[in-house]
């Protein structure tokens, strides 16, 4: 049985669709049923549609502070679509503890750092700020207190003298299109279901 995997993007989704490339290909034990984004402007929803797969929008504007009523929304959709892996990759809305409580040990997502340093935002500058000469990307499981789940796998680059944020971020981002494809793959390929 295939394990139905749904990604939550709120940008231009590269990461998305390597996932979904990867899922496209024979033997992949997860299937990509639905592609969600918190904004209508996510072009990576487009990009979706051309695989041939679902997708929704949740505004997260439209329901203003209620994250509550947000989150309830997307658990809906997932559950309309029958979700048993949710990746997160580039959504950038922090999810409260009832929702990752709800999917723990079935929600991933890609974080542009080599974790446990550098959780949050700006990673790359606070990366060559702090002089590291190794910058990266990790996958993790989600838990409720932000970029802290325990870490499935991670890819490191160099940090070159002259780099910067943007430079850095660009090789990271050559990593993470073959870190998160992998770590989805044996992750569906060992997943037991509770
Ligand atoms: C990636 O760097 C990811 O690690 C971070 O946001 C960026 C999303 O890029 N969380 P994309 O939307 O997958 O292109």
């Amino acid at each position: 049985m295939s394990l139905r995997v749904a990604i939550l993007i709120s940008g231009g989704g590269s990461n998305m669709v390597r996932l979904l490339e990867d899922m496209a290909e024979p033997g992949h034990a997860g299937t990509p049923v639905l592609v969600l984004s918190n904004t209508p402007e996510a072009s990576g929803l487009a990009k979706a549609k051309g695989f041939g797969v679902a997708t929704a929008v949740v505004d997260h504007k439209e329901f203003g502070k209620d994250r509550a009523s947000f989150e309830a929304a997307l658990n809906e959709t997932l559950k309309k679509h029958g979700v048993d892996i949710i990746c997160l990759a580039g959504f950038m809305r922090i999810l409260g503890a009832e929702f990752v409580a709800g999917w723990q040990g079935r929600m991933l997502n890609i974080h542009p750092s080599l974790l446990p340093k550098y959780k949050g935002l700006n990673t790359h500058q606070r990366a060559i700020d702090a002089g590291d000469d190794q910058a990266g990307c990790s996958v993790h499981l989600v838990t409720p207190e932000l970029d802290d789940g325990p870490i499935l796998d991670q890819a490191s680059v160099q940090v070159r003298g002259d780099d910067t944020a943007d430079d850095l971020a660009a090789r990271v981002l050559i990593e993470e299109h073959k870190l998160y494809p992998r770590v989805l793959r044996e992750f569906c390929e060992n997943f037991v279901p509770h």
